[in-house]
């Protein structure tokens, strides 16, 4: 991973900055989706994962809006009506976490809540169906089939940069701090769609590498030797 981009050069999370673009309110949205977000962080997680999303979509402005904001949303309420014991040791402390059967049903119940959902605020068929594509496939297919699909999957892996979602990736993969900068660096960032984001990750990244220290208290290149997933 290049580090070609520091915080001070990118509009991120990390430097304050929000959106530029207005778009349509989601607070009915944010409120009945509310029950399904309180496993797994995830009412951290989906809020600064839209907030990334919104940076993305100021620079990205051919994407739908509506649908990408919608879809980050609700991406992960699935994991509110799944096994939660079996969240952290199969969906991430396994050796096939990636494409385990807990994370295939996070994404059907996913799919599942925003049919539930989002038809008692007025969106339509059209709308939910594109939605849901993008929920359906969002962790387990390395694929991704449109610009709202790539801002989602980036925002949703931008997080991780910064303290926050460094920090929560921590505990939930048992990994210290600089081992999932380095997972991070190797794995997440090689992931990443748009250039947009690959900016915001090394300006987050850079950051919270002196944040937390991490050039300072471990040696990197011991870590490297570690499986790392
Ligand atoms: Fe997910
Ligand atoms: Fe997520």
């Amino acid at each position: 991973m290049k580090y070609e981009y520091s915080i001070a050069d990118v509009p991120t999370i990390g430097n304050g900055q929000l959106a530029k673009g207005t778009w349509e309110n989601l607070d009915a949205l944010w409120r009945a989706a509310e029950p399904y977000t309180r496993v797994r962080a995830n009412d951290v997680h989906l809020p600064l994962s839209l907030h990334y999303a919104e940076l993305l979509l100021d620079q990205h402005p051919e994407a739908d809006p509506l649908v990408t904001r919608i879809a980050i949303l609700l991406h992960d309420t699935g994991w509110a009506r799944v096994d939660e014991k079996k969240i952290m040791t199969e969906g991430f402390q396994s050796v096939d976490w990636r494409v385990s059967d807990i994370r295939v049903q996070h994404e059907i119940e996913g799919c599942n809540i925003a049919r539930e959902l989002l038809p008692t605020l007025g969106y339509d068929d059209a709308l939910i169906t594109k939605v849901t594509d993008i929920i359906d496939g969002h962790d387990t297919d390395p694929n991704h089939n449109s610009i709202e699909d790539a801002l989602v999957r980036d925002a949703d892996r931008l997080w991780r940069f910064a303290p926050t979602g460094l920090a929560f990736s921590a505990l939930w993969f048992n990994k210290t701090p600089n081992q999932i900068r380095h997972q991070l660096e190797d794995q997440v960032y090689p992931e990443l769609i748009t250039e947009a984001a690959q900016k915001m990750a090394q300006a987050e990244l850079g950051f919270s590498i002196k944040l937390l220290q991490l050039d300072v208290l471990l040696t990197p290149h011991l870590f490297r030797q570690t499986s790392l997933l």
